[in-house]
């Protein structure tokens, strides 16, 4: 592969492909406005006195697979509740990955749990079995199992590894709605489960969250932990509370909200499969590149679309790279979060509070070492990816991944 004189990519003074915008929608339309303007008809937006909200619950559940669905006011709060649902209390320890969202790891601190963080399989860029297996002291409380950017964990191996030592399994679900393994959907493998409709995920409500079990037990508590710990049940108005738990109410706005958006999930979905799979389909030869591929027996719903460069064969690093491709007009930036949560300063300074102790000073994150997580944060390369996406947008980021693999290629030679 080479680049002619007409081929120029644009870092090399070439027109850039991408010419036209990509395609948008508009996110929130007709069917939000009705269900928010019933809800506003109810002439209450509290979640335990207004409808939308249990309604959102009832149909989450239903379709994920669970007896139970308990919303609140983001995926933070979701992993919160989960968290203390498990009993997380200081001193335990909670497994979890090392490239995510803070709001996966700062719950667990919040209840004095410690983070203890596990490496990731190089493809899929989720914690492996093995890697939680030998995490696992008589301290573990919990196993916080992210599926990043969509992509499935292994969850046979993780659940088997679970329930076989009485540990809590969360599935962390805010970057994967839609995703399925074995045919069923993530967050009905593990105990509880956890969805985030922050403005950027595939369904939203400008912010929120929503927990789903089929554990009874653990729903309540789950309730509990998202209201005061006062328990709003019909015909129960207690106060007494019995352990401390935060304000985490969805209001019945975002519950009206959320029920629209819910009906349009499977779409979202199916188009963002459709589009990545033939972008996937497309790229599937160049060299020097690693794309995402959804794990055996699971499906991926691709928040966003993480492929990983391996410099030597391409001839380019991941910062040239998504250099050279966003020139071209094509959306893409190199290394993700940058590095992984472990060596921010809140691990490495032990500074979660401005003084006193807390269980996490016991480990010294300076000596914590995910080396596949670091070679995948060195060389990823994430293109944001929409459901909105054409054909036509299809085509040109074919050709500006081909044309600058093709000008990194023609440099090797
Ligand atoms: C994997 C993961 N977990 C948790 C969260 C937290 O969700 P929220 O922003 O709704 O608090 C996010 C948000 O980006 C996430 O990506």
């Amino acid at each position: 592969m080479s680049t002619t004189a007409t081929d120029q990519p644009a870092i090399a003074g070439g027109k850039p492909i991408k010419s036209t915008p990509y395609r948008k929608e508009k996110r929130y339309g007709d069917e939000e406005l009705k269900e928010l303007k019933e809800a506003i008809d109810q002439g209450t937006l509290f979640y335990a006195a207004g409808k939308k909200v249990h309604e959102l619950e009832k149909q989450f559940a239903a379709k994920h697979d669970a007896k139970f669905g308990v919303a609140c006011s983001s995926g933070t709060a979701a992993i919160h509740a989960a968290v203390m649902a498990a009993g997380v209390s200081p001193g335990d320890e909670v497994i979890v990955p090392p490239i995510t969202d803070m709001g996966t790891i700062l719950p667990v601190m919040w209840q004095g749990g410690v983070p203890v963080f596990v490496d990731l399989d190089p493809q899929h860029y989720n914690m492996t079995p093995a890697a939680i297996e030998a995490a696992i002291t008589n301290r573990t409380r919990a196993i916080i199992a992210v599926h990043l950017a969509g992509n499935a964990c292994d969850l046979k191996a993780i659940k088997q590894i679970a329930d076989s030592r009485n540990i809590t399994l969360i599935e962390d679900c805010a970057q994967a709605h839609g995703t399925t393994y074995d045919g069923k959907p993530v967050g009905s493998f593990g105990q509880i489960g956890c969805y985030s409709f922050n403005e950027f995920k595939h369904i939203a409500c400008g912010d929120g969250g929503l927990v789903t079990t089929s554990d009874e037990k653990f729903a309540k508590k789950i309730r509990l932990s998202t209201d005061k710990c006062y328990d709003r049940s019909p015909g129960v108005a207690d106060r007494n509370a019995t352990f401390q738990a935060n304000n985490y109410r969805m209001t019945e706005l975002q519950g009206a909200v959320a029920i629209a958006q819910l009906k349009k999930l499977d779409s979202i979905v199916q188009r963002r499969q459709s589009w990545c799979g033939r972008l996937t389909k497309r790229l599937g030869d160049l060299p020097g590149l690693q794309l995402p591929k959804p794990i055996d027996g699971g499906t991926h719903s691709y928040w966003f679309y993480m492929m990983r460069v391996d410099p030597p064969k391409l001839g380019a690093t991941a910062d040239q790279f998504a250099a050279a491709v966003k020139a071209e007009g094509v959306p893409t930036s190199a290394h993700y979060i940058g590095k992984p949560i472990y060596k921010y300063p809140l691990f490495l300074n032990h500074s979660a509070f401005d003084h006193g102790d807390h269980p996490f000073h016991s480990v010294d994150y300076g000596k914590v070492k995910c080396p596949t997580a670091e070679a995948i944060l060195g060389t990823c390369v994430v293109l944001a990816v929409n459901e909105a996406y054409s054909d036509e947008d299809l085509d040109d980021t074919g050709k500006a991944f081909e044309r600058v693999v093709g000008h990194f290629q023609g440099k090797r030679s």
